[in-house]
């Protein structure tokens, strides 16, 4: 997508699936946060107009809506800090995050502040997430922007030095594998957004391998900036351009509620999107089963590394921490992998757990594990 000159532009069926993603995160975000905290934060660097050409609501909006309801539920406060270059889609979205404002009751209103402000977002926003308190409380923060590379690694890592602090960044490697090898320029800002020069090993990739690899470099690099936990989601634009979401958090139950969410949006594979436009997307097996085989092949292995046996709750964290898949998925595989004698199960008579072993030679009798219930 050529960036749009114009205060609005027509949403893109990615951009359909990146809302959706991100309301289906929110959506169980701030219930889980206000039932713990007094007040969250949710920040924009790339605000956007607040509203797409043909009316579509823009990420503000939409997590305005989400917020309202859980303050309805949870009467605690959340506030909403908003940057936008633009002064034009500013005055857009000033009228937009209005009409928000006033579909919702005195009560949400009270509850939930919205700031919003006109300039380039850093590091204007990082002040301002600074001076109000909101690093030192939950946080989630959105960094939309076109996909530059925008986003200097510098505040990546002032954002992950907070234990609370979410974010979502966009990212497109197109522009850098188009123009960096040539214009040292464009080498400068993927210096300043992946933190050094390692990315540019890229350039030495063979063609097809380039954008996993610079995908891996940036999730590389929030990883570095103290994201213990990343997650990508893919989207292919209808002309077959990758863009990517890029999450990072450093909560067991942040990671889990994302991987929900994608799973969500893509439920074959939960990592990717396609426009239905792009020519390769009949290349994609359209099932509507869950492609678990990997989840599989991942959980037989480590159980083959651990004798010892490990529980399902062992499992589940594995597949949480170290796997694409979510821990939901779980029993389901490792109920295959028994079925298939690939792996055996056993009941521990002293806690009543569920131990996951490597195969016997001998074929599966009746299933112990159903009467401890995960079954
Ligand atoms: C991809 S759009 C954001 C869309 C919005 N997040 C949504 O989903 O509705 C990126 C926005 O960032 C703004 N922008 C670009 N560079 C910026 C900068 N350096 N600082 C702040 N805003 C910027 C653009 O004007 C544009 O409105």
């Amino acid at each position: 997508m050529a960036v749009p000159k114009e205060v609005t532009w027509l949403r893109d069926p990615h951009t359909a699936a990146k809302h959706d993603l991100l309301k289906k995160y929110l959506d169980a975000w701030a219930p889980i946060l206000l039932s713990r905290h007094e007040m969250a934060t949710y920040a924009e660097g790339f605000a956007g107009p607040g509203v797409y050409k043909a009316g579509e609501p823009g990420s503000p909006v939409i997590a305005h809506g989400v917020f309202a309801d859980a303050l309805l539920r949870h009467p605690k406060h959340l506030r909403m800090f908003l940057m936008e270059k633009d002064a034009r889609r500013v005055q857009e979205l000033r009228r937009q995050m209005a009409r928000a404002q006033a579909r919702q009751t005195e009560h949400v209103n009270q509850r939930l502040n919205i700031h919003i402000d006109e300039g380039e977002f850093h590091p204007a926003l990082l002040e301002r997430l600074r001076t109000s308190g909101a690093l030192d409380q939950p946080l989630f923060v959105l960094l939309d922007s076109y996909g530059g590379p925008d986003i200097p690694y510098s505040l990546l890592k002032d954002l992950a030095a907070h234990d609370r602090v979410e974010v979502m960044v966009t990212f497109v490697p197109g522009f850098l594998m188009r123009f960096a090898a040539k214009h040292e320029g464009r080498r400068q800002q993927g210096d300043i957004a992946f933190g050094g020069q390692d990315w540019q090993a890229v350039f030495k990739q063979p063609s097809t391998e380039k954008f996993t690899f610079l995908r891996d470099q940036y999730r590389g690099c929030l990883q570095r900036a103290g994201f213990t936990h990343t997650l990508y989601f893919e989207m292919v634009d209808e002309g077959g351009r990758r863009l990517y979401l890029i999450f990072g958090t450093k909560n067991d139950k942040g990671l889990e509620k994302m991987k929900d969410a994608m799973w969500n949006v893509d439920p074959n594979h939960g990592v990717r999107y396609r426009d239905p436009k792009d020519p390769n997307q009949q290349q994609l097996d359209l099932d509507w089963d869950p492609d678990t085989a990997a989840l599989r092949r991942i959980l037989r292995d480590h159980v083959i590394d651990s004798p010892e046996g490990v529980t399902i709750a062992e499992l589940q964290r594995f597949a949480l921490l170290e796997t694409v898949y979510r821990p939901a998925q779980v029993i389901r595989s490792v109920r295959q992998l028994r079925d298939a004698n690939a792996v055996a199960t056993d009941t521990t008579r002293v806690t009543g757990k569920t131990l996951v072993l490597p195969p016997r030679d001998d074929p599966p009798t009746s299933s112990p594990a159903e009467q401890d219930g995960l079954w």
